[in-house]
C-alpha cells in the first residue's frame, strides 16, 4: 500500500465482462484508499459503456477520495456513481442501496 503503482495479480479474470452493463465494486478501505488489487482489477478490462458502482466497507472511514482515486485509473467513457459506504451487518441497508442502483 505504500506503493501506489503496486498492482497486485489477480487469480482469476472475468471472461464475459461485455455482457455487463453495470458493474458493482466492493471494496475494504485500507489507509483511506482502496487495496491495491481493486486498480489492478479495473485497468485489466475495459469498461467504456458501462456504469461502474463503488462501495467500500471499513472500520468506521467513509468512502473519503478512495473512489475518485480508483475513477482517474479507469479507461474508456464510463459512467461512475458515486461511492458510498456499507458495512455489515445492516442487511437491510445492503438491500435498499441495490435495489435503488440496479
Ligand atoms: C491494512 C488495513 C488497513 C485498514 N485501514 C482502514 C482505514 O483507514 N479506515 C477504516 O475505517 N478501516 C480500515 N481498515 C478496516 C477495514 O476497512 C475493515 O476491516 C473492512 O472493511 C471490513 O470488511 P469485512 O466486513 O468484509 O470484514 C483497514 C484494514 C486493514 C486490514
Amino acid at each position: 500500500m505504500n506503493d501506489p503503482s503496486a498492482r497486485p495479480e489477480i487469480a482469476g479474470t472475468v471472461s464475459d465482462m461485455a455482457s455487463y452493463d453495470k458493474v458493482i465494486i466492493g471494496f475494504p478501505i485500507w489507509w483511506g484508499v482502496a487495496p491495491r488489487i481493486i486498480e489492478t482489477f479495473l485497468e485489466s478490462y475495459d469498461f467504456s459503456g458501462k456504469t461502474i458502482i463503488p462501495f467500500c466497507t471499513s472500520g468506521g472511514s467513509g468512502v473519503g477520495r478512495s473512489d475518485e482515486d480508483l475513477h482517474k485509473n479507469v479507461k474508456g467513457d464510463v459512467k461512475w456513481e458515486k461511492g458510498t459506504q456499507i458495512n455489515r451487518p445492516d442487511e437491510t441497508a445492503i438491500k435498499r442501496w441495490l435495489d435503488g442502483v440496479l
